[in-house]
């Protein structure tokens, strides 16, 4: 697809995470954000990154994320709101500066595993700091279709909190995403697409947008949903 489809198709998404406004509130909450500084690997476009420093002003911020588009949209709201956060094309696995408090929600498959994940983020984060990592997880037996979209390392919620506890952190917060927070996810990150659809019925790219669109929701309704879950855990040492 073209770059003016791609820079809209997540335009309607606050972040690209099944999270609601007061759950994003809760999270920040038991993050315990204070000074020092916060990293978001994997950041997207950074949402849950400007909202943490928007309520702690001594907390310096950096997301990092090899997607150019959504690098863009971050710096661009970072500059509406005043605040300062760098925002660093790099790759994540790789990324080694230590910090304060670590965000890593959805980008988990960046490091390979959730166990490789929570390896690296125990090298990054400092002994006194605090993990944002949120993940998905089976959260009922998945179909074989559910398995071909997702891939074969996915867990389950017990299994991923033993290898949370194998990579030596301690579980200072649990959340799961809702059934509301999962549709309103999945309706956002096709929502501009579908307008888009509605106003241009008879663009040359509107079949491929159609299709893209059937498919995914095709996905969503028969295979994945109430299947998929995703978690939210404040993690410490
Ligand atoms: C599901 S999104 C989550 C984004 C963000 N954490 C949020 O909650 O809105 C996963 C992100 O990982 C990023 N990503 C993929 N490979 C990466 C890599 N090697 N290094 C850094 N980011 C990567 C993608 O560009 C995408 O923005």
């Amino acid at each position: 697809m073209d770059d003016e489809l791609n820079a809209l198709r997540r335009s309607r998404m606050r972040w690209n995470t099944p999270l609601s406004e007061p759950h994003a509130q809760l999270l920040l909450d038991r993050m315990a954000l204070g000074d020092g500084h916060l990293v978001d690997l994997g950041c997207g476009w950074g949402e849950l990154l400007l909202r943490a420093l928007g309520r702690a002003l001594g907390l310096r911020g950096t997301g990092v994320d090899t997607d150019r588009t959504g690098l863009a949209r971050g710096r661009a709201a970072a500059a509406s709101r005043g605040l300062a956060v760098e925002f660093t094309e790099a790759d994540a696995a790789t990324w080694d500066v230590p910090a304060d408090r670590a965000f890593c929600v959805g980008s988990a498959h960046v490091f390979g595993s959730a166990k490789a994940a929570l390896a690296a983020l125990a090298r990054v984060v400092r002994p006194t700091g605090r993990l944002l990592y949120g993940d998905g997880f089976w959260a009922a037996s998945p179909t074989a279709a559910a398995r071909e979209i997702f891939g074969p390392d996915l867990l389950t919620l017990p299994d991923l909190l033993d290898v949370v506890d194998g990579a030596g952190w301690r579980v200072l917060h649990l959340s799961t995403a809702d059934q509301l927070e999962w549709d309103d996810f999945e309706s956002t990150s096709r929502a501009a697409w579908a307008e888009w659809l509605v106003a241009h019925p008879a663009d040359p790219r509107a079949p491929e947008v159609r299709r893209w669109l059937d498919r995914r929701w095709r996905e969503y309704v028969r295979d994945y949903r109430g299947v998929l879950g995703f978690t939210y855990l404040v993690l410490g040492r």
